[in-house]
């Protein structure tokens, strides 16, 4: 049987434009990720996922695909992502790539081909609508972003075309099977290549019939749309993906946030292997959310369930930014990578980064996301080891946030998560075993961790002052400094800490 590699990895999710330059443009590259694997191999995570690297117009930096089947010139080329996949394999880090099936770029010949008339050979590849009888359009359904209504009139043919992201980034109508036959070939060309697995855009998505309802109240469905026909699809992915030797893998972006909803689509272990539950990315620092986040996640996803933590990535607030001061994130690290699971890394949270300040005149991002994908600051000198201009400033502080500095630094946030990851890698309990909320006083969450021969406790003090817990043991990490060994019970104002006791 192939090994659930998966399921004891710690993911890290680069954002290509946002990571290394190495030609000096100000939009990063597969070479600058390249020269980089020296530092995730330090860091220690066991794979990647890059966010799209295709050929596209860039209309959503990416999630516009025009050809699934070619790297975008601004990162490089076919040979530099062979390289990479390379270079990454015998540094033992398996790579992943984005795959964006809901929709592609009004740039891609199938669309292209699609509108040019009525009666094209892939007209029904995507999904048009006339307007209704009133004259109105097809249904009430808004793109996201508050960008306007999921539907633009195509002149030239009078129909009007689906798109619930941006005009640029048409839906396709994956309820026709020559769709799905030529998405599943586009897997297929990279698990020829090697690649490991894929993060699955929107995925819910593509499961939406033809019935296309109105909501009750106009808005976007993109946090509606939960059909039985995605269940078909995920089928014939995984079969694809079974089919190969490296046993590779799809976690699926499921934009429903109720981890019971996210459940299904495991299927029954023949759908996707791992699914995002979204909900710690929005949750405040309180006790009571997080006991909340953790006790859900037991509780829907079960022990047959293997479930995903993340608490940030390109679409989300950074952790500094939303929790608001460095100790508490440094606790979330302990919350994310101590937590029964896959934990999704997202580039430079590592260094602590906040968002940054992006002026309006910078502003690139349709979806109002910039701030969380500021350049990586990878030294402490001027341009940070960027081109003249990166595309997006840098973050306030760049210079003692870079990793050279942090490097350097002892108990740095960055000299942090090196010693929690490589803790987590050590540990049978952390990495696989079981996982029991435990009793704990106001404003602490406290979990065990047991696998035989380890039987571990993480405490996490969200309030700020110590709080008295009743727990003893040794103490294997601090997000404190300058901590004892000895846990005598009090953890201090926000502190995460894992205790041996068994
Ligand atoms: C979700 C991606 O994470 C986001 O960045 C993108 O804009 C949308 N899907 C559309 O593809």
């Amino acid at each position: 049987m192939a090994t659930r590699w998966w399921e004891s990895a710690v993911f890290y999710q680069i954002y290509p434009r946002s990571f290394a330059d190495a030609d000096g443009d100000g939009v990063g590259d597969l070479q600058g990720i390249i020269d980089r694997l020296e530092y995730l191999a330090w860091l220690g995570v066991d794979a990647i996922w890059l966010s799209p690297i295709f050929t596209s117009p860039m209309a959503d930096f990416g999630y516009d695909v025009a050809d699934y089947c070619d790297i975008d010139p601004v990162f490089g080329s076919l040979a530099d992502f062979e390289a990479l996949l390379d270079a990454a394999h015998r540094r033992g880090i398996r790579v992943t790539i984005d795959w964006v099936p809901n929709h592609t770029s009004d740039q891609h010949p199938w669309f292209i081909d699609a509108r040019s008339s009525r009666n094209a050979a892939k007209r029904d590849w995507y999904v048009w609508r006339d307007a209704t009888s009133e004259g109105n359009l097809p249904n009430n359904w808004e793109a996201a972003w508050n960008t306007g209504p999921a539907w633009t009139l195509d002149d030239s043919t009078g129909q009007y075309y689906l798109h619930l992201f941006l005009p640029e980034q048409p839906d396709l109508n994956w309820a026709n099977p020559e769709v799905e036959a030529a998405m599943l070939d586009t897997l297929r060309f990279w698990l020829d290549r090697g690649v490991d697995g894929f993060r699955a855009d929107v995925i819910n998505l593509i499961g939406k019939g033809p019935e296309l309802p109105n909501l009750a109240a106009a808005g976007s469905p993109i946090v509606d749309i939960d059909e039985p026909r995605v269940h078909e699809h995920l089928r014939a992915i995984r079969r694809t993906l079974d089919s190969y030797p490296q046993a590779p893998m799809m976690v699926g972006e499921i934009v429903l946030y109720d981890p019971g909803q996210v459940r299904a689509y495991y299927g029954n272990d023949d759908e996707l292997q791992l699914g995002f539950n979204f909900r710690p990315t929005d949750t405040h620092w309180t006790a009571a959310g997080f006991r909340e986040r953790i006790d859900e996640v037991h509780r829907e996803l079960g022990t047959d369930h293997w479930p995903v933590w993340v608490l940030g990535n390109h679409d989300r607030r950074r952790q500094r930014s939303r929790f608001g001061n460095e100790a508490r994130t440094r606790a979330a690290a302990v919350v994310l990578l101590a937590s029964r699971g896959t934990p999704y890394l997202y580039a430079g949270e590592e260094l602590g980064l906040p968002d940054a300040e992006v002026p309006p005149h910078r502003v690139v991002d349709p979806g109002g996301r910039d701030g969380c994908r500021a350049p990586i600051p990878w030294i402490s000198t001027a341009g940070h080891g960027w081109g003249p201009e990166p595309w997006l400033p840098f973050v306030d502080d760049a210079a003692e946030l870079s990793v050279e500095t942090q490097r350097e630094t002892s108990g740095s946030m960055l000299d942090f998560y090196r010693e929690l990851l490589a803790l987590r890698r050590a540990s049978p309990a952390l990495r696989r075993g079981s996982s029991r909320l435990l009793d704990s006083p106001e404003g602490v969450v406290a979990w065990r961790r047991y696998s035989e021969g380890q039987d571990l406790v993480v405490a996490v003090n969200f309030t700020e002052s110590p709080v008295a817990t009743g727990l003893v043991g040794n103490r294997l990490i601090s997000s404190c400094q300058g901590t004892d060994p000895h846990f005598d019970g009090t953890l201090s104002a926000d502190e995460a800490t894992i205790v041996q006791t068994g």
